[in-house]
């Protein structure tokens, strides 16, 4: 597999108490896990020099008004405005304000959930984060049913649900949505330009049929927040990941977190071959360079935490 030894530059020269990053793998699914509440508490310390994802998860009604212009966070020079729809949908307050959880699953898409029976276990969590609206009922075994939030992409709404380009489309893009009924939708509409009409046709039908979720909308900073964060702790990624956005996220109002379905590589540690998603047909894309991720090296980032008691990755079968 690509799990190669991870080099971390001197501890000492970082003005964060950093993690000491160690070069051994281990099984991740040992049953010797012990959580590190110290480490865990030193993280969440640091990260919130960053940021504070109670309040970066979303923006907020009382900072903007319909018609503000925004500047795209990786396209600065374009511009798009706050519609009344999207007005309509921003919080008045945090989704997540004084909320906190002992134990928070977040749930990647990697194939390597594909016959894990991790899905019970992952529903008795407190809170349950997933990415992309990635399905869930026909998986329901290997990926649990609960979503306390998801994230959607805008390019999800042309990647999952065909671009609504007919009214099955639509039907089936309503129907998941509806299905997430009290969860938070985590919507990044400003990040790149391009996905501008997506984020409306999803506005509009969560508006259309009264759809009951939260909607938020990260805030501006969020991402050279989190970006920062881990370059200051020797961490080169080149743009965070949605579920490294979503780990650093959680560490503002969780105790232990249990990622799942984290697995950048085309083989498992038998040599058996892993699907990029673990419901589409969609390939490692990223290893052309063209993807902006570094999707490997953050996932020996948390490996490195794994090792050492900060969060639990679960990459095998659950029991
Ligand atoms: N992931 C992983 N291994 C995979 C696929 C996904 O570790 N084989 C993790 C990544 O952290 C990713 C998250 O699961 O961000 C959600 O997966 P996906 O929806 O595929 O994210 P992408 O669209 O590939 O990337 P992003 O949304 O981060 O731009």
């Amino acid at each position: 597999t690509s799990l190669v030894t991870y080099r971390k530059s001197k501890v000492s020269s970082s003005p964060i108490p950093l993690p000491c990053i160690k070069s051994k793998t281990s099984n991740s699914s040992s049953p010797e896990w012990t959580f590190n509440r110290t480490l865990s508490n030193l993280i969440r310390k640091n990260i919130l020099r960053f940021l504070d994802a109670e309040r970066d998860i979303s923006i907020l009604k009382s900072t903007f008004k319909p018609g503000d212009v925004i500047h795209y966070i990786f396209d600065r020079q374009s511009t798009t405005n706050i519609s009344e729809n999207l007005y309509h949908l921003l919080p008045t307050v945090s989704p997540m304000k004084n909320q906190h959880y002992k134990q928070c699953a977040i749930v990647g898409n990697s194939g390597i959930l594909l016959n894990s029976s991790c899905g019970r276990e992952i529903d008795s969590h407190d809170f349950v984060i997933r990415c992309n609206l990635a399905p869930v009922e026909e998986y329901a075994t290997d990926v649990g049913l609960r979503t306390s939030l998801v994230t959607m992409n805008p390019s999800v709404v042309q990647r999952a649900f065909q671009d609504l380009n007919s009214e099955e489309w639509v039907q089936r893009f309503v129907h998941r949505l509806q299905s997430l009924s009290g969860s938070v939708l985590w919507i990044p509409a400003f990040m790149a330009k391009g996905g501008e009409e997506r984020v409306e046709w999803a506005i509009r039908l969560i508006l259309l049929h009264t759809v009951n979720v939260r909607t938020a909308f990260p805030s501006l900073r969020l991402l050279h927040a989190v970006r920062g964060y881990w370059l200051t702790n020797h961490v080169q990624i080149k743009r965070p990941t949605t579920g490294l956005l979503m780990y650093t996220m959680a560490t503002r109002f969780c105790d232990e977190i249990h990622l799942y379905g984290f697995w950048p590589f085309a083989h498992d540690p038998d040599g058996k071959s892993v699907k990029y998603h673990y419901y589409d047909t969609l390939t490692y894309h990223y290893t052309s360079g063209a993807s902006p991720h570094t999707m490997p090296l953050e996932f020996r980032t948390l490996s490195a935490l794994h090792r050492q008691g900060a969060l639990r990755l679960h990459t095998g079968p659950c029991q």
